[in-house]
């Protein structure tokens, strides 16, 4: 089956670890939207923020993400792609994904999704109140574009992949 699998979801809630070990399981190509952003831009995300904004990093994020979107659909050999937690807010990321086939969103209750995005890596995940009124807006978001929602709570990285992989052959079965 070669295909796009694509990883939705709010920050800290699994997407790359989880990508990479779906990636690994199923032979499949793994790519990442904000390694690609930051390659692109030549400096990290906080970076990008401290010096060219939020509106800036918006900005490389709809053209990184919807280029990736294309070159998986292109690719020969299936591409799982992890998704930044804000690429649904951006209305032409959310119409591509509205049609696309397998996007799945990992689903993290907000205690652990704030504990796990402490690395200092993430800008929008400095203060707990801003974190949550974001995770409160974008649940809607990521549940009307996802055709499968897979529940991480209590699950590690390889036991979420197990359960991605089994829910996505149901789906494209
Ligand atoms: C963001 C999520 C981050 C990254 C940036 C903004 C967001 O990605 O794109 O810091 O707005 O939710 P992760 O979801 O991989 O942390």
């Amino acid at each position: 089956m070669a295909g796009s699998l694509i990883l939705i979801g709010f920050m800290g809630s699994g997407k790359t670890a989880v990508g990479e070990s779906v990636a690994r399981n199923l032979g499949w190509n793994f790519r990442d939207a904000d390694t690609q952003i930051e390659e692109e831009l030549g400096m990290s995300i906080s970076r990008v923020f401290e010096q060219q904004g939020e509106a800036a990093f918006r900005r490389a994020e709809e053209d990184v993400v919807l280029k990736l979107l294309d070159e998986a659909a292109a690719a020969s050999q299936g591409v799982v792609l992890s998704l930044g937690g804000g690429a649904v807010t951006n209305a032409r990321v959310f119409e591509r994904l509205k049609a696309e086939p397998l996007v799945v969103l990992l689903d993290a209750d907000l205690e652990t999704a704030f504990a796990r995005a402490q690395d200092g890596k993430r800008p929008l995940a400095r203060d707990l109140a801003r974190f949550k009124e974001l995770y409160g807006e974008r649940e809607e978001l990521y549940r009307s574009v996802a055709k499968v929602v897979v529940d991480t709570r209590g699950m590690n990285v390889e036991e979420t992949a197990a359960e991605v992989a089994r829910k996505i052959k149901s789906v494209s079965r």
